[in-house]
């Protein structure tokens, strides 16, 4: 057998080296999550403004790899305001997944956790902090008061139960104030409430007898049934075919205006963005870069990457050779730099570029960005 070479004997070591400070750290995590009779004052918090529903403050998410940590969630911040649509927009790997994974705590452990931060929910009873709220408690809040939407229906759904049993499992789990021969009328209300018009044979079907656009209704009549405060939408249209995404995305903002929640809806597309959000969020290699009202980001976008995310939309009507596309690509997560970590594809970068991570910065009322060309209060 060949012997490894120095360079090889070296990486090897190094891998162990991370293993090993891996473990410890991994350890001190998960003994944090699994302790037990948590005192409910240790997570209870308050809303910084209590018009919000979710509140996320400096969240740090990170992945424990034999590569090195993964630095997927790098102090992050997003308001949710209460009945309001946000859209978190970004290239693949931005880290919007994994967001939207930590606020429902549902990373995955040893390897993956959350490191820093807050996320204030307004709970009914009273707001608390996600991040230091025992699993226990988690598991009444999720599919509860957040629920999620996700990609894939198919990977959601049982292919094993009848798409109506499935509905009315989680009625009798989330709303017990449903009586038990109850339980099948509400069912039907609901996955009428999502446009299918033959709902009672649709209760009997099997989720592959079903379109892919009726069993992202399905799953979308799921997530509505407990009568969520909030939900989270995770590319819930990716998966389906352009007529059919453009029926779901209509249903989505037809339910908006009837059930009184807040959404957080994660995309890649900006047209669904620019249709549906209140305020838009734009990630970039696990930080924010700019946020602000829809309307602004879209008419007055500052951030070098938001003008390389919009450029690169087709527009209708609009003839061109080649689709902009923003050159170059996002940084490794492992071994990110410490100055701008779009620097590398920036063609407005300059000589303050090179030192420092620039932070978000109020360039108005409801706009900020992460860029050294603004200063506070500079449009
Ligand atoms: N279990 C994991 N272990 C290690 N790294 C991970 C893990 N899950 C996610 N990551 C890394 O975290 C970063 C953010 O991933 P995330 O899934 O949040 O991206 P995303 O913005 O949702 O992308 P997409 O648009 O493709 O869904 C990526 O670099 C990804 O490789
Ligand atoms: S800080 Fe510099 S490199 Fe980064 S986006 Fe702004 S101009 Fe470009
Ligand atoms: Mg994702």
């Amino acid at each position: 057998m060949a012997r490894k070479t120095a360079e090889q004997r070296e990486a090897v070591k190094k891998m162990r080296e991370i293993a090993k400070s891996n473990k410890a750290v991994m350890k001190k995590y998960e003994t944090e999550k699994k302790r037990k009779n948590v005192p409910a004052s240790e997570y209870q918090t308050t809303m910084k403004n209590p018009n919000n529903i979710l509140e996320i403050d400096n969240l740090h998410t990170y992945f424990y790899t034999d590569m090195g940590i993964v630095r997927s969630v790098n102090g992050v911040n997003i308001e949710i305001p209460q009945g309001k649509t946000v859209a978190l927009v970004g290239e693949s790997g931005c880290g919007k997944s994994v967001t939207s994974l930590s606020i429902m705590k549902l990373v995955r452990g040893p390897s993956g956790q959350i490191t820093n931060g807050e996320i204030r929910y307004n709970r009914p009873g009273g707001a608390i902090d996600i991040v230091k709220t025992p699993i226990k408690e988690m598991q009444t809040i999720r599919g509860n008061e957040i629920s999620m939407i996700f990609q894939e229906p198919m990977t959601s759904l049982n292919p094993v139960f009848r798409i109506g049993a499935q509905i009315d499992e989680a009625i009798k789990l989330h709303r017990p104030d449903v009586k038990k021969d109850d339980v099948k009328k509400q069912t039907i209300k609901m996955l009428e409430l999502v446009g299918i018009a033959r709902a009672e044979g649709v209760y009997s079907c099997f989720p592959h007898e079903l379109s892919g656009g009726m069993r992202q209704r399905v799953m979308i009549a799921m997530s509505l049934c407990c009568n969520p405060k909030m939900i989270i939408a995770d590319e819930p249209t990716t998966a389906l075919d352009v007529t059919i995404q453009a029926q779901v995305l209509e249903l989505l903002r037809d339910l908006k205006d009837k059930i009184d929640a807040s959404i957080l809806l994660i995309t890649h597309d900006l047209g669904v963005v620019a249709e549906m959000a209140d305020y838009v969020v734009v990630m970039y290699a696990g930080r924010i870069v700019e946020q602000g009202t829809s309307h602004e980001v879209f008419l007055n976008p500052k951030h070098p990457y938001t003008i390389g995310l919009i450029k690169s939309k087709p527009v209708v009507n609009q003839v061109v050779d080649r689709l902009y596309s923003i050159p170059g690509s996002v940084p490794n997560p492992v071994h990110l730099p410490n100055h701008c970590y779009f620097k590398d594809r920036c063609d407005k970068a300059d000589g303050r570029c090179n030192s420092g991570i620039p932070e978000l910065r109020n360039i108005d009322d409801e706009h900020k960005v992460a860029c050294h060309l603004y200063k506070e209060g500079n449009k």
